[in-house]
């Protein structure tokens, strides 16, 4: 974002919330959470998340914003305007949505294969064993999808169309939760699937460690766009009377409560289909592994299949074009060339960057640097939302905490409203979330390390 141009701000207040939303609600709700849900117990992991979300979500949703409001700045200035130390945790900041928008196209590029199969009347196959296996092990296809995905995603960022963008998506968004509350109906009234809604609701506490925190923690910076200097940029562009406090509350809502659909459809629809001992076992491919058995066991499936990929790819188009955004920006800021040389450096780059994802799964299977079975795109993932995201989360609660204090957040959102949960921002912001999240990084290095196991 250029920072001396005036900065435009969203005609309404509604306009700011279904924006932020949109940038929230992607890949991280439909194909991230289930298999993170799936995997990390269930029921344990839903209700960890739901305790960080109303927690430490909220607190860091509306730090960032208000940082993004008063100082009417991108990420990397808003520190700098406000105390030049820190300007540092701006550059840490603007690192993660550099490291995801690579990763994020290659599953964007899967998105985009599952709607040719479904074109070319594959449905039956893709309910196959196999399928997705002998998909993204190849070479060349997963990569020819994954640059078709970057190259839409650049398309669309070179000519600045995101206005028609974000028109058509604000059509699909509703259509896509209607369609996604259709199957989760679907797959939960089909026998067997009690046994996965027992697993998805019902916590049980034996699974709880240090792993699931860290887990839901990185999942809900991801999922809601925080931790990554995203919703710093939103803020600049927040009126001064728009009510932060309630923005948040519906971006949260909207956020959490579609991924929980996209849970409904995805781990009962294991249980059905292949049964609930094989949930721990869970991976990235979970969603391109369930969804095809419903759709072919569904009538008028294989159409159903096609039309919510295509509306899958929206949400995952909207999403990859606000990081695009994001690292074009943090360049623009920094360099001196065009934008348009920089779009196509940025996309070269994510293209570059996004093969070793894909071809970790192919010819770079034998990379595995997170232990046995894990891939290289796990690996990016990891370090982007468990070591990165966690970092700038406790650093930003320290810089509102004790550099700036919460009194100049709290007086950035009372210019438009009441601060309902003022006290519960403080006390989580310098103390809570600060002695979690480093308890949750000491207790996950140690465990990557084999010194505990908790
Ligand atoms: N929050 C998005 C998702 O859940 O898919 C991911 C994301 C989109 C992160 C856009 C950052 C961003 F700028």
């Amino acid at each position: 974002m250029n920072e001396v141009k005036k900065r435009s701000t969203f005609s309404s207040k509604l306009g700011f919330v279904l924006a932020a939303a949109g940038s929230a609600v992607g890949l991280g709700n439909l194909w991230r959470f289930p298999y993170l849900a799936a995997k990390y117990g269930g029921g344990i992991f839903l209700l960890t998340y739901v305790l960080l979300a109303v927690t430490f979500g909220f607190a860091l949703m509306v730090a960032e914003i208000a940082l993004g409001r008063k100082t009417g700045l991108s990420v990397v200035g808003a520190y700098k305007k406000l105390n030049k130390k820190w300007a540092f945790l701006g550059y840490i900041s603007a690192a993660v949505p550099i490291i995801i928008l690579p990763y994020y196209s290659v599953i964007g590029g899967w998105v985009t294969k599952y709607i040719g199969t479904y074109v070319m009347g594959e449905g039956t196959a893709a309910a196959g064993p196999d399928y997705f296996n002998n998909f993204i092990s190849g070479t060349w296809e997963p990569i020819i999808w994954f640059a078709i995905f970057v190259l839409a995603t650049a398309l669309v960022v070179l000519f600045g169309v995101e206005k028609g963008i974000e028109r058509v998506s604000k059509f699909m968004m509703p259509v896509l939760v209607i369609l996604s509350i259709g199957i989760a109906i679907y797959v939960i009234t089909r026998p067997g699937a009690l046994a996965g809604l027992k697993y998805y609701f019902v916590p049980d506490f034996s699974k709880l460690s240090s792993k699931t925190f860290l887990a839901a923690i990185g999942q809900l910076f991801y999922s809601l766009s925080l931790a990554m200097g995203i919703m710093i940029t939103y803020g600049s562009y927040m009126k001064k009377d728009a009510n932060i406090e309630n923005s948040v509350f519906q971006i949260e809502l909207f956020d959490s409560g579609f991924a929980l659909i996209a849970g409904l459809m995805i781990v009962p629809g294991v249980a059905v289909f292949s049964g609930v001992e094989n949930l721990d076992a869970s991976g990235p491919g979970l969603m391109f592994q369930v969804l095809p058995q419903v759709f072919d066991n569904m009538a008028g499936g294989h159409i159903i299949g096609g039309l919510f990929f295509i509306l899958v790819l929206f949400a995952a188009l909207t999403s990859s074009i606000s990081l695009m955004e994001t690292v074009v920006s943090i360049f623009q800021d920094k360099c001196k060339l065009s934008r348009r040389t920089i779009v196509i450096l940025v996309t070269i780059g994510t293209l570059l960057i996004g093969l070793l994802s894909s071809l970790g799964f192919g010819v770079l299977s034998f990379i595995q640097p997170l232990g046995e079975g894990t891939s290289l795109l796990d690996f990016f993932d990891f370090i982007s939302n468990s070591v990165i995201m966690p970092i700038v989360a406790l650093l930003t609660c320290i810089f509102v905490g004790y550099v700036i204090k919460t009194k100049t957040i709290s007086d950035e959102v009372k210019l438009s409203s009441k601060f309902h949960f003022e006290k519960m921002f403080i006390v989580i912001t310098k103390y809570i979330a600060p002695i979690g999240l480093v308890l949750i990084l000491v207790s996950s290095v140690l465990n990557t390390l084999g010194v505990i196991t908790l």
